[in-house]
């Protein structure tokens, strides 16, 4: 008999590292997780871990001997500035990885005459405001507006937003016989910021490098101009918004993907916040011209209205709680 599991793919990454904890110790799930690092020492305890590449097709057939796969939360991607640096290998493993990893859902869907859930987040990134202007005018965007990511990374996220869609709605729609479709579900991010992790690579690093920084004592230049905002999440969020998706009847659903957010604020915000915890803080601004030109295309808020009408989407951590209640708290007790 083969062992039910979830599996959770770049396990070692930031939501990663907050989701094996909630799906192992708290829900009691089998936890299988894949990714080309190791795990935390904590998080080693809580799953069986595989140290390998979604790219790698016979693993991916030697885990589907061995496990039934229920639940898929395909977190592995290269994130948006390191994209821009390699995006040939930002492309393989963010399009390639994610089809391989469809294949084996649907494969795995069909066996056993059930849909495997696949859960995607996507981002912020999806989006493209083709100038200042519109992004002032068009401050709140829903799913479906402004689809015109300029990064290799958005790119990336949208067209697996539409390959999920592909595999769960269409797939083979000329086929004699109607293969079980999988149950493709996905949420948009914000930025993310996380108490006990630092995400390396990506355009909203500022936030979270910003904080932990001043945390540890470090000076920061923080790569935007003081004016730019964007909108973010505290990690906690972020990972109920995966389980809730997941526990939602496919029923009341409309949509496959869903914007997700909590706050919105400047970089000068961000400074700010992070100054009131930590008054001797030394936060410069040294703007990036490439990555700032990538958080101007991005909105600044995202209009998440879907989520909350049909799966009841709501942040716990609003910026005061987020500050004052996760991240402060906790970062002083980490860098302690
Ligand atoms: N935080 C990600 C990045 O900056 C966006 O999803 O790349």
């Amino acid at each position: 008999m083969r062992k039910k599991v979830i599996l959770i793919t770049g396990a070692a990454g930031e939501i990663g590292d907050a989701l094996i904890h909630r799906l192992a110790a708290e829900q009691h799930n089998m936890v299988l997780t894949l990714d080309v690092r190791p795990l935390s020492g904590e998080q080693r305890r809580l799953a069986t871990h595989i140290e390998g590449s979604i790219l790698d097709k016979p693993l991916l057939d030697r885990l589907v001997s061995e496990y039934e796969i229920d639940t898929i939360y395909h977190l592995a991607a290269l994130l948006s500035t390191r994209a821009e640096f390699t995006p040939q290998a930002a492309h393989q493993v963010n399009v390639e990885g994610t089809l391989g990893l469809l294949e084996l859902a649907r494969e795995q869907s069909q066996w056993r005459s059930r849909p495997v859930k696949f859960i995607f987040p996507s981002s912020v990134a999806a989006y493209g405001m083709p100038d200042m202007e519109t992004k002032a005018e068009c401050p709140r965007v829903k799913e479906w507006e402004w689809n015109y990511p300029t990064t290799m990374y958005g790119g990336n996220k949208l067209y697996c937003e539409f390959l999920g869609t592909y595999y769960s709605r269409n797939f083979m729609q000329l086929a004699e016989e109607s293969p079980v479709k999988l149950d493709f579900r996905a949420v948009r991010f914000p930025g993310l910021i996380s108490a006990f992790t630092l995400p390396s690579g990506g355009t909203t690093d500022y936030g979270p490098e910003m904080l932990h920084a001043a945390a540890q004592g470090k000076p920061y230049d923080c790569f935007v101009e003081p004016d730019r905002v964007l909108p973010f999440m505290a990690m906690p969020d972020a990972v109920d918004a995966l389980l809730d998706l997941a526990a939602a009847p496919l029923e009341d659903l409309n949509h496959v993907v869903y914007n997700v957010t909590s706050f919105s604020l400047s970089a000068a915000q961000i400074r700010e916040q992070v100054l009131q915890a930590f008054p001797d803080a030394q936060i410069g601004f040294k703007p990036d011209h490439k990555r700032q030109c990538i958080v101007d295309t991005w909105p600044m808020d995202m209009d998440d209205s879907a989520a909350r009408e049909e799966w009841g989407w709501v942040p716990k951590y609003d910026l005061k709680r987020c500050f004052e209640e996760y991240l402060v708290p906790n970062i002083k007790e980490r860098y302690q």
